[in-house]
């Protein structure tokens, strides 16, 4: 487990909400805030890997608020599903009087091969993860912009590539940057941050997810996840906008990159142009890395910044 004593990164009077932190992920950052000073709200519906009930329903939320405070810690614990973010909230807000972080971390998984798939484990999925990050992040909004203050952070995954069996799952995962890059550039003006982070960490999603790996030569620990999140967390960061990729160890900034495309007569090209020129559209040996949506179309030809306003 990470040490925490050369951590500079305090969070005393912060009021921290984890959700999905009875376990895995979402326990290293309830541990690892409280440590540094934080009062946390540890939040779990206290659900399988695939969103069912438990057999054992004693409240993984508890277990985590004990460990905290035998360390010396200040948690609650809230059992509510992220789906009813404003719940989690109010409880912050009743508690601890504001809301300073929201790590959005909650998480299911279950394979389906696309064929076989439900809208109802479509619809599933993306309500954990989609719609449970979208309640969190609406209800600690108004505060945060009251406080002209606030950190959030999204988590993503690795599969947010696409992977087999997983297109509800990757799909939930890659609209994660766009939430929370939408969120950083409306944030800017109230000082709230926000972030994607990319994890993989031992849990009981890698352990039972990914049978056939010798889990013993990994050294994933869900504590390295918790450090990146109270780097990008802490009042003197300015990171916002960012997609960071973590585990083992590593941790990298990931960002969308572009080819070296090619530049066609607009309304007048067709796909055998296309064929032809395909070579520099697949050039990635100068990428071109733009830092937001306008700088993205700019490129294209289209100065939308300089369109009317939309409505006007
Ligand atoms: P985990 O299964 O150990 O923990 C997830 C926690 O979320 C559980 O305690 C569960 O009860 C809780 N939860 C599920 N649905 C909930 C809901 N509707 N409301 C409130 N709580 C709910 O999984 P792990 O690995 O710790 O995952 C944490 C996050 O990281 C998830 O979003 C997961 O998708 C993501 N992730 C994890 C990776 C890994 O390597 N462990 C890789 C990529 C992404």
């Amino acid at each position: 487990m990470n040490d925490p004593k050369n951590n500079s990164f305090r969070y005393d009077d912060r009021v921290v909400v984890v959700t999905g932190a009875g376990g895995g992920i979402g326990r290293a950052h309830a541990l690892a805030f409280a440590c540094q000073g934080a009062k946390v709200v540890v939040n779990d519906l206290g659900v399988s890997i695939e969103g069912g009930e438990l057999d054992d329903n004693s409240r993984s939320a508890d277990r985590i608020v004990a460990e905290i405070k035998k360390s010396g810690g200040e948690a609650i614990a809230n059992y509510s599903a992220v789906e009813s973010g404003h719940e989690i909230v109010e409880q912050a807000m009743d508690s601890y009087g504001r809301i300073d972080v929201l790590i959005n971390n909650a998480g299911i998984v279950f394979p389906a091969p696309f064929s076989d798939m439900t809208f109802e484990q479509w619809r599933k999925m993306l309500g954990v993860h989609l719609d449970g990050s979208f309640n969190c992040a609406k209800a600690a909004w108004p505060h945060m912009q009251v406080n002209r203050y606030g950190r959030i952070i999204m988590t993503a995954s690795p599969v947010m590539y696409g992977a087999e069996y997983l297109a509800h799952y990757s799909a939930a995962k890659a609209a994660m940057p766009g939430l929370a890059n939408s969120l950083a550039a409306e944030g800017a003006p109230f000082n709230i941050n926000s972030n994607t982070i990319v994890p993989t960490a031992m849990s009981r999603m890698i352990s039972q997810g990914l049978p056939t790996t010798d889990l013993s030569k990994l050294s994933i620990d869900p504590g390295d996840i918790a450090q990146l999140a109270m780097w990008l967390c802490h009042e003197d960061s300015n990171e916002s906008g960012g997609i960071y990729e973590v585990g083992g160890g590593f941790i990298a900034k990931m960002r969308y990159a572009h080819s070296k495309g090619v530049k066609l007569k607009a309304g007048a090209f067709s796909a055998q142009d296309i064929e032809d020129k395909k070579d520099d559209i697949d050039n990635f040996e100068a990428p071109f890395y733009p830092e937001d949506s306008a700088e993205m179309t700019r490129r294209t030809g289209l100065d939308l910044e300089n369109l009317a306003a939309f409505g006007e």
